[in-house]
């Protein structure tokens, strides 16, 4: 067997580990995409509303149809805290007339029609984060039946105003149980913002589970808690991620919640390293803004980033070396014997040199001689090969806040 083949038998059979360990609903093999009308509405304030009712949503399914997005399997559309309206005579859960009129059956098989998925926000307690609408408590069971009769695919659920007695994983296993129990396949989403270590539970209970608090469209901000309305930058989550890898795979997925393409808070660089380190770390890719207009986002097409994020092994990247002078080194395996490795700066302002060698790299062919450490080099952005390196590669003058994302591939083993 050559090297290859005994790297990914290794592999497989820790992804069959995990898996074992994993909910068993049939969906998230590989992790979602798609878009949520979380923050949708926000030209000037982030997250100051969400672009929700049925109109809204209609004309954003009919646009993810047909400008690309779904061909590229962004396919979830997921209505965030926005559309709940209250309960009817026997407590079931009813959307908010004034949004959608026509009833979420009807709209659940607009999107359908159009090739697409389609999935609710809920929370764990009577009223939700920000709106004030039902949650899901006391009625996990029939709010479960109710979804399943709509026809979702996608629920998740929030962590305001929990009920007192219980823990975070008493609660979600019951919504996931109730979800189950319907017996149709539908995405939950564990969304409790990091607070009890939900990946070292999430995996038997839900397919993501939300690693921390809201993801505000800004680089950094000073380290907060959770609570509605605060959140952390994109530079806190990647720190955050590090480490985390082991945790997730096929079933359920770590995650560090939505990307803000087009957002203006954030710089062209910092959108794509967003973007490189969702993908790397096989995390949801699930966009809050506007996917209507494409030409500000550009970058969440990128076909070889996307081919990273939803590689078939489903092995998460996790940090390999962190620098002193702030430069560090991200990798993960992919099925075809590569691996996809971002160098990255998170310095406020110096530019950096950022080296990998092979050796770093965990699970990197030891049968390549000494003298035979090669590897073929592709920039993921530039879409061109930077040819054959011998023993690493170096990120030449890599900018505060930017990342070089790339594959290697051994050569001449
Ligand atoms: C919390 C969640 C967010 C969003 C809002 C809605 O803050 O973490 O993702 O769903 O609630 O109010």
């Amino acid at each position: 067997m050559k090297w290859s083949g005994v790297f990914l038998a290794l592999v497989v059979l820790a992804q069959l580990r995990l898996e074992a360990a994993a909910l068993d609903n049939g969906v998230a093999r590989l992790p979602p995409m798609g878009w949520s009308t979380w923050c949708t509405e926000n030209d000037v304030l982030p997250c100051y509303d969400d672009f929700c009712n049925e109109q809204e949503i209609r004309s954003v399914a009919d646009a993810m149809a047909a400008n690309g997005l779904k061909d590229l399997g962004y396919n979830y559309i997921v209505l965030d805290d926005c559309w709940g309206g209250g309960r009817d005579a026997q407590n079931n859960i009813i959307p908010d007339a004034s949004r959608f009129p026509s009833g979420m059956k009807n709209l659940t098989d607009y999107i359908h029609a159009r090739g697409l998925l389609f999935g609710v926000y809920t929370d764990v307690g009577t009223t939700t984060c920000r709106g004030g609408r039902p949650g899901s408590w006391p009625f996990y069971e029939q709010d479960a039946r109710v979804f399943a009769s709509w026809g979702l695919d996608y629920v998740k659920m929030d962590w305001c105003h929990e009920p007192s007695g219980f823990t975070a994983q008493e609660l979600y296993t019951n919504m996931s149980q109730a979800l189950n129990k319907t017996g149709r396949p539908i995405f939950f989403s564990i969304c409790e913002w990091g607070r009890s270590d939900p990946w070292t539970w999430g995996m038997k209970v839900g397919n993501s589970w939300r690693v921390g608090p809201d993801h505000l469209p800004v680089w950094w901000t000073p380290p907060f808690q959770q609570d509605p309305g605060q959140g952390q930058g994109t530079a806190n989550i990647i720190e955050h991620m590090a480490g985390l890898s082991s945790y997730a795979g096929p079933g359920g997925w770590n995650d560090p919640d939505f990307l803000m393409p087009g957002y203006w808070w954030l710089s062209e660089n910092e959108q794509i390293s967003e973007f490189s380190f969702w993908c790397l770390w096989a995390s949801p890719l699930i966009v809050a803004t506007d996917v209507r207009v494409l030409s500000d986002k550009k970058h969440i097409l990128n076909k070889e980033a996307i081919a990273v994020n939803q590689d078939k092994l489903g092995i998460p990247g996790d940090r390999i070396a962190n620098y002193t002078d702030g430069g560090q080194v991200w990798a993960k395996p992919l099925s075809n014997g590569s691996w996809a490795v971002i160098l990255y700066n998170p310095n406020f302002f110096e530019s950096v040199d950022i080296p990998v060698s092979w050796d770093q790299i965990r699970g990197w062919p030891a049968m390549q001689q000494a003298g035979n450490k090669k590897a073929l080099v592709r920039d993921l952005w530039k879409h061109e090969n930077q040819g054959v390196w011998a023993v690493g590669f170096l990120g030449k003058r890599v900018e505060a806040h930017a990342v070089r994302f790339i594959t290697v591939t051994p050569y001449g083993a």
